[in-house]
């Protein structure tokens, strides 16, 4: 399946289907790329999957070569970006030559600033590998790495050229990573894809299973709900920002417990939790809602409270958090499965209350 997003530097295409790596080649030839390929992976990835992308380069005529960082967060900094270009000039990779990403969010985050910024910017094409970079981090050009003083503070709007989704990948990510990236589709569903819920809900376990057919359905419905959100607002100055959902209280748990403990599909999945009771607590939310969002996590084997955080410190962390415009927290709350409504004047009793109970031992 093909999906195409809009974005200023360009339109790009998404190609989704069961065994897609091995049409990487081809399809970057399509897209009327050329030249030595400069591909970054991790070294949980690269062994895995990096001869198998080499060898379709090769195939469609391009020379390639590969570099692994240690899998994991801790390798998207600036000084991971200083050794990739110290080998991307040690390749001599030109203006030309495509910068491809193979590997989960953080290679793709990575690679797509090293992209960027490399030569004032390469061709990149995204091969994400994780759920989680499949139907978010692949799409709508965010690009970067993190800063001791935080996640994502460093980096830029670039998009790809072209991404590449084999989902047939999804067989061998490990079962936490799995679930993790079902909590971001759950999210579409509830924002914007209220029919989808039924199929996450019929289908849990096949979609567990990681079944063919039915996961290359579900993995393109949401690349395609994603690409349809940024591609009309590329720079989130407004309808991008529904894609927020549960992630002010998500970003915050995230940081107050220190990157990683807390896994970011973990976090958000509670956060959405927090925002379906200030969304009842404020009278916009129905409990329906909130019932329903808690099965799915439950089925999912999402959390849907984290006991032992210090709300305090997340209240603080919310009030710091880079969304937050003209110092009001800006909660994306839901009237109604597929209705998301932005509002800036949720009480701070309220959302006190709320997390509170969200952290209760
Ligand atoms: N740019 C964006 O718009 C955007 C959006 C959401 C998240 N992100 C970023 O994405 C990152 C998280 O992404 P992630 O969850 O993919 O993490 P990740 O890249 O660390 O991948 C998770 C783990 O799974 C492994 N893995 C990935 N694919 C595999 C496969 N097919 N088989 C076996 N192992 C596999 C990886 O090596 C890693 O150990 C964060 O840094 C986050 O900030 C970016
Ligand atoms: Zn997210």
């Amino acid at each position: 399946m093909m999906i195409t997003v809009e974005s200023r530097a360009g339109g790009y295409a998404v190609h989704c289907a069961w065994g897609a790596l091995d049409d990487l080649g081809a399809l970057m030839r399509e897209a009327g790329l050329s030249g030595t390929v400069s591909l970054i992976t991790d070294d949980a990835v690269g062994p895995l999957y990096a001869a198998r992308a080499v060898a379709s380069l090769e195939r469609a005529g391009f020379e390639a070569a590969a570099h692994a960082v240690p899998a994991g967060e801790a390798s998207k900094t600036l000084a991971t970006v200083e050794r990739l270009y110290d080998w991307l000039l040690e390749c001599r990779a030109d203006r030309s030559s495509p910068v491809v990403a193979l590997g989960g969010g953080v290679v793709g985050d990575l690679a797509g600033f090293v992209a960027a910024t490399y030569l004032r910017g390469v061709p990149f094409v995204q091969a994400p590998t994780s759920l989680l970079a499949m139907v978010d981090a692949s799409i709508g050009g965010k690009v970067g790495v993190d800063h001791a003083r935080g996640k994502n503070l460093i980096g830029a709007f670039y998009p790809p050229r072209l991404v590449v989704q084999d989902t047939g990948l999804l067989a061998s990510l490990p079962p936490r990573a799995l679930r993790e990236g079902f909590a971001e589709i759950i999210k579409h569903g509830l924002i914007m894809d209220a029919p989808m819920l039924d199929v996450l809900e019929r289908d849990a376990a096949r979609l567990l299973a990681v079944e063919p057919e039915l996961t290359t359905e579900v993995v393109a419905r949401n690349a395609a709900l994603k690409a349809q959100v940024v591609s009309g607002d590329e720079r989130e100055g407004g309808r991008r920002m529904v894609l927020n959902y549960g992630h002010t209280v998500g970003h915050a748990i995230e940081a107050v417990t220190g990157y990683g403990a807390i896994r970011h599909g973990e976090a958000i999945s509670a956060g959405m939790m927090a925002a379906a009771a200030i969304g009842e607590r404020v009278g916009l939310t129905p409990p329906y809602v909130r019932h329903r969002q808690h099965a799915l996590f439950e089925r999912y084997g999402l959390p849907l409270r984290h006991p032992g955080v210090d709300a305090d410190a997340v209240l603080a962390a919310i009030a710091l958090d880079k969304k937050v415009a003209a110092k009001r927290v800006r909660w994306v709350l839901l009237e109604d499965f597929g209705r998301p409504v932005v509002r800036d004047d949720v009480p701070e009793a309220v959302v006190r209350d709320v997390l509170g109970e969200l952290f209760a031992a």
